[in-house]
């Protein structure tokens, strides 16, 4: 435990860094004893997800789902209203997104899957949670910075600075001890970690309420976009899970290179190559070297023509599940009514304990 106790001081570099070694001691851990964890994960609902999502955490997810840890997937409603301001197509948004999940293999008679604004008690835990941090440590969060530029907002909303609060909430809810996460969610899982030790400190002092989540890289912790930014729906650089495959190769073949015939794998001068690289290599489930090297110095085109070769080979089977899916709106609401249900179960016994314990139950 005491290794991943990362100060705000520390540098970004030294924490991931942390955090990868954490990763590999908890990977141990998982093997031995997988109903000793319980993950909770989350995406916000903007849309269909991509393969940032995908090889970010959904994978991840259903990697520790099958090998039996039990999975909550939260579908960060609230969370979206940071950044967006059209919940016209939230709905229709939410259901694919459940329909995502499925198809990407989470099994819904084993994790659950919800939303924020099905789950009462997950979000009045943000209260207390609020008065365990500071307004100059939410400053200093580099991901909601990001966002904040990204949006091209004139203002920050107060939701939006402190959504990672909220973001505690949804970890602790359920005493979830496993996050797996990509790496531009480290400083949330920071500052869960330190609500966490500080309710402890402050409500629970002899018998600690509750335990510190650990963070699971996965092994692409950043995938970038086909403009070399972020990958990110609402930057249009993104592959849906659901595109098409035509679709897919447009996206690919439109993705930023650079003039050097022979390809190599060099993320520091070559980012957006060796990001095509990533990809495909993920996808084949071979290094990034070794398909630069099948390669070799026959220049972007072909690099593009593998990875889009890769790419759609990879996701047919989710693609065809996913189509069937489609339009069973009435099972995919009957998976997240089943899912909030159990999770809301969960998150009253937790908002009873923590009203307790913070003597206010009367
Ligand atoms: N912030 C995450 C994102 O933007 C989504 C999210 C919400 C999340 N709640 C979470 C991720 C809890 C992990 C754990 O992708």
């Amino acid at each position: 435990m005491s290794t991943t106790t990362a100060t705000s001081t520390t540098t970004a570099t030294s924490s991931r860094l942390t955090a990868v070694e954490r990763s590999a001691q908890v990977e141990r851990a998982i093997e031995q004893a997988p109903q000793q964890f319980r993950v909770l994960t989350g995406d916000r609902p903007t849309g269909p997800l991509h393969l940032g999502h995908l090889f970010g955490t959904l994978a991840n997810r259903v990697r520790l789902q099958n090998l039996g840890v039990e999975v909550m997937v939260l579908i960060a409603d609230y969370q979206a209203i940071t950044d967006r301001d059209s919940p016209q197509n939230l709905p229709g948004d939410v259901l694919g997104q459940v329909a995502d999940y499925l198809a990407a293999g989470i099994d819904p008679s084993r994790a659950m899957v919800f939303a924020h604004s099905q789950i009462p008690a997950l979000n009045q835990l943000l209260l207390p949670f609020l008065s365990l941090v500071s307004v100059a440590e939410l400053s200093r969060n580099p991901t909601v910075k990001e966002e904040f530029v990204a949006s091209r907002a004139r203002s920050m909303s107060a939701l939006m600075f402190t959504y990672p609060v909220h973001q505690a909430a949804d970890i602790l809810f359920c005493h979830a001890n496993l996050v797996p996460v990509g790496q531009d969610q480290l400083a949330h899982l920071e500052l869960t970690r330190t609500i966490a030790r500080r309710f402890n400190d402050r409500y629970a002092s002899e018998h600690p309420y509750f335990s510190e989540p650990d963070g699971l890289l996965s092994a692409a912790p950043l995938l970038l976009g086909t403009d070399g930014t972020k990958m990110s729906k609402s930057r249009g650089n993104a592959v849906a899970l659901s595109a098409t495959e035509d679709e897919t190769a447009r996206l690919l073949r439109g993705a930023k290179t650079d003039p050097e015939r022979l390809i190599t794998y060099d993320p520091e001068r070559r980012p957006e190559v060796s990001n095509l690289l990533l990809l495909g290599a993920l996808c084949r489930e071979v290094s990034p070297q070794e398909l630069a090297e099948q390669i070799g110095d026959a220049g972007s085109a072909r690099l593009k023509s593998l990875v889009i070769e890769a790419v759609n080979e990879r996701l047919r089977p989710i693609r065809r599940k996913r189509r069937e899916l489609a339009g069973q709106d009435d099972y995919l609401r009957r998976i997240l009514a089943d899912g909030a249900d159990r999770a809301r179960a969960i998150g009253d016994v937790t908002l009873a304990e923590v009203r307790q314990l913070m003597h206010k139950s009367y």
